[in-house]
């Protein structure tokens, strides 16, 4: 019988300071035996957004608390990890660097293999700890940083399929909220708030609702809702405003999917088609009563991670390590950390002013 593996995850790439602790179960899934995340929302909270220097210093604070609790609650030693695998990128080098750094130095030290992970492989591979499910399917990554339509093949095999051009899509639930006075990251209050108004209040723009393929934008949107938000007369017209951005963001994500699905089905039509949606953005349950619902008419199935793997965790990371070590995919502890790292790298960089589509 092979040995089952348990490995330590690591994650610092933004304002999460995270460690876990992610054993085997057998038949390709995994049980999660600690899941630790120190949330820096109140370091950022009057800033509106991530201080990268603030989120460095809070994770050098925090690192070696969050990671001696993961190991503690995992009933675990050390030494009895198979692995070590830290965030190595996309995100902000300050951050990612003191994760990285002391994942290297835990694996130089106990001689164990040291795993570089891709944050968005992570989110990637994270629905696969609790649910068995084949390659390729359909991911739609929606967080604060990333909003991608990716194929996923196998590990370490990405082909995107689409990505914002703009502003990612936990960004515009954020610049809305900020825009209505809510404090950092303002995304579960829009929700809140969205369901005290009328959607159907104010008309927001589609920015490449008809073109683009399944690239999407949300520069437009934002522009809109500051020139609305400017003349709103009471707290109900922002919870109107609230429900109509939510509303306009949900018929934009039921298009590119339709395509970003026909996409997925191009060169193989007897796929199984499975749809799986991660990132802090899959929490919004407007969200996810839409794009089931597209799911069941597209004869998708759809899998929304538990909330505690759509957004940041380390989990996800100590996963890819495991299934990346299993391909003998195993890193130097050189590995530098990168601010830009896609998961596909022949796919055009897409942002900027001038896009023509
Ligand atoms: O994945 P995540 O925790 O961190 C990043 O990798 O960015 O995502 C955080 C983003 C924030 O922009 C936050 O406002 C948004 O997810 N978010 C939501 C909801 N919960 C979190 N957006 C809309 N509705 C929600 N319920
Ligand atoms: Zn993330």
């Amino acid at each position: 019988m092979e040995k089952k593996l348990t490995f330590l995850g690591i994650e610092t790439s933004c304002d999460e300071t995270a460690a876990s602790v992610v054993t085997e179960k057998g038949d390709g899934l995994g049980i999660i035996l600690s899941n630790v995340v120190s949330s820096q929302i109140e370091e950022h909270k009057e800033f509106g957004g991530v201080v990268p220097e603030l989120a460095a210093r809070a994770h050098i604070e925090k690192i070696e608390f969050v990671i001696k609790k993961a190991i503690e609650e995992s009933n675990l030693n050390l030494k009895d990890i198979d692995g070590i695998a830290a965030t190595a990128g996309p995100g902000l080098i300050v951050c990612l660097n003191v994760g990285l750094n002391v994942g290297k130095a835990i694996a130089g030290s106990l001689k164990k293999p040291f795993i570089a992970v891709n944050h968005l492989e992570g989110h990637a591979l994270s629905p696969k700890i609790n649910n068995k499910i084949k390659f390729p399917y359909l991911l739609l990554l929606i967080s604060g940083g990333h909003t991608q339509y990716l194929k996923v093949n196998q590990i370490n095999s990405y082909t995107r399929l689409g990505t914002t051009i703009d502003d990612a899509l936990g960004e515009a639930f954020d610049k809305t909220a900020k825009l209505l006075g809510i404090e950092y990251p303002g995304g579960p209050k829009i929700e809140q708030w969205a369901k005290k108004g009328d959607e159907n209040y104010f008309k927001l723009p589609k920015p490449i609702l008809k073109k683009g393929g399944c690239n999407l934008s949300f520069a437009g949107l934002k522009t809109a809702v500051l020139k609305i938000s400017k003349g709103l007369k009471n707290q109900k017209e922002k919870y109107h405003l609230a429900a109509s951005f939510q509303k306009t963001i949900n018929e934009i994500l039921y298009e590119k999917t339709k395509i970003a699905m026909e996409e997925f089905l191009k060169d193989k039509k007897n796929v199984e088609k499975i749809f799986v949606i991660a990132g802090g953005v899959a929490a919004n349950l407007k969200i996810r009563e839409n794009l089931t619902k597209l799911s069941k008419e597209k004869k998708f199935s759809s899998i929304f991670p538990p909330l505690n793997l759509c957004s940041d965790n380390a989990a996800m990371i100590a996963w890819a390590g495991i299934e990346r070590y299993k391909m003998n995919l195993i890193d130097n502890l050189k590995f530098p950390s990168k601010a830009r790292w896609p998961l596909d790298i022949s796919a055009p960089f897409l942002k900027g002013p001038g896009l023509k589509f």
